[in-house]
Parts: C-alpha cells; sequence; structure tokens
C-alpha cells in the first residue's frame, strides 16, 4: 500500500488543480494586471499545475522550477493549451541551476509558505535577476497574533502543513522579502475572505533587483 509520504505529492497536485477556478476568480485581476507586462522569457518558482499559465502571453518561455514530479503532468497540458513553450526543472528554489543574472523577470505565486528556507529561496531569485529584473510574488503571509485569524493559523498549522504539502500559515514572509536587499520594492497588503479558509492576509507586488 503506498504510504502517506509518497500519496502526499498527488494530493496536493489534485488539490491544486481542484482549487484553479477559485484561485483565479480570487487573483485573477491583480495576476493580469501584472502578467501581461512580462518579457517572452519567464522563470517561475513553484508553478505547481500551472494556475499562473493562462496569464501569460502565448508564446511565452516558461521555466519551471517544481520539485513534486505530481505537478509535471498538469504542468505540461496547462502549457500546452496556452501556446507556451515550457521547460521543467524537477528542483528547489533553495538551489537554482540557472545562472547569475540570466532572467529579466521571476515569478512566484502561494510559494514562499511552501518551501524549507525562504530567505534563501528569495536570495537564489535575486542571484538570477538581471540588474533591474523584476520579481513578481503573491503569497499569504500571518495575520497578526493576538487576533482571532492569528490564533486559528497557529492551531490549524499542523494538520494544515500535512494537507497542503508543507505550507506555513503565519510566516512572516513579507519580512523575508524587506530583508532581501532589493533595489525597489512595491508591495501590496490585502485581506481576502474565502469561507473557512485562514490563508490570508496577502501581500502582491514587485521587487526588482
Ligand atoms: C501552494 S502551491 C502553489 C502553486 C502555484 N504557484 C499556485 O499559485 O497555485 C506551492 C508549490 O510550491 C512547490 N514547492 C514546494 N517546495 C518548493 C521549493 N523548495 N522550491 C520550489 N517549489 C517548491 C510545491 O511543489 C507546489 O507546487
Amino acid at each position: 500500500m503506498p504510504s502517506s509520504d509518497s500519496m502526499r505529492p498527488r494530493l496536493n497536485a489534485w488539490l491544486l488543480h481542484r482549487a484553479e477556478a477559485v484561485m483565479h476568480r480570487a487573483y485573477g485581476p491583480r495576476k493580469r494586471a501584472v502578467f501581461r507586462d512580462l518579457p517572452s522569457r519567464v522563470v517561475e518558482i513553484g508553478p505547481g499545475a500551472g494556475a499562473n499559465l493562462r496569464y501569460y502571453r502565448p508564446g511565452t518561455r516558461v521555466t519551471a522550477v517544481e520539485p513534486n514530479p505530481a505537478m509535471h503532468a498538469p504542468l505540461r497540458a496547462a502549457a500546452a493549451r496556452r501556446g507556451l513553450a515550457l521547460e521543467i526543472r524537477e528542483l528547489r528554489g533553495e538551489a537554482l541551476d540557472l545562472p547569475d543574472e540570466s532572467a529579466e523577470a521571476v515569478v512566484g505565486t502561494l510559494v514562499l509558505c511552501s518551501v524549507s528556507d525562504p530567505a534563501r529561496v528569495v536570495a537564489e531569485i535575486r542571484r538570477i535577476l538581471t540588474p533591474g529584473g523584476r520579481y513578481i510574488f503573491l503569497e499569504h503571509v500571518a495575520a497578526p497574533p493576538l487576533t482571532t485569524l492569528g490564533r486559528w493559523q497557529r492551531l490549524l498549522h499542523g494538520p494544515w502543513q500535512w494537507l497542503f504539502d508543507g505550507c506555513h500559515l503565519h510566516r512572516d514572509t513579507h519580512v523575508t522579502l524587506q530583508r532581501a536587499g532589493f533595489a525597489a520594492l512595491d508591495m501590496d497588503c490585502f485581506v481576502l475572505f474565502l469561507p473557512g479558509m485562514p490563508f490570508t492576509p496577502h501581500i502582491f507586488g514587485l521587487a526588482r533587483k
């Protein structure tokens, strides 16, 4: 019988795929406004089942850094549907195999919550960006600790992490980004209410090297 550890990556791929329409409604307008100006080559960290691919212009060359192989088939299918040239790297964002200053644009959405070392991933993103290159991010972050939501996030942390393959509900990702040494950081904070879903507030923005 498969162990729960071997089932979790597949469960996560299935959940992400199922959540795509909800995420599109929740984040679509923000993503559309920013993604339309992306250059013809993009590196995406942790693209999952390909929720962002619908916002890239057809013909865009996407290097997808996705360590979960269960995501690769839906990712390939989404890229084919959208007319994108996709190259998948089965790697973690903490150790990218891309050269210094080789990417004009990096995208990462709902991923710094899931990585083992967010500061290391952001340092890697900064390393591969060209001078003036941009990193577009959308992340959920910790609610203030003394609020009801903050308490719920800490209470739910264990089962949530299990169900969503390592996702942390209460990370101070905004602080990680502020400390990362980008030349400019433009960050908008918003609260999203999805019934029963504790992953908010969110930060959305752009960092420039
Ligand atoms: C919550 S999903 C988000 C997927 C997609 N970006 C979205 O917005 O729907 C987190 C993704 O990050 C990936 N991931 C987890 N750890 C990672 C790491 N260390 N480096 C890169 N990606 C990672 C997971 O496999 C998963 O695809």
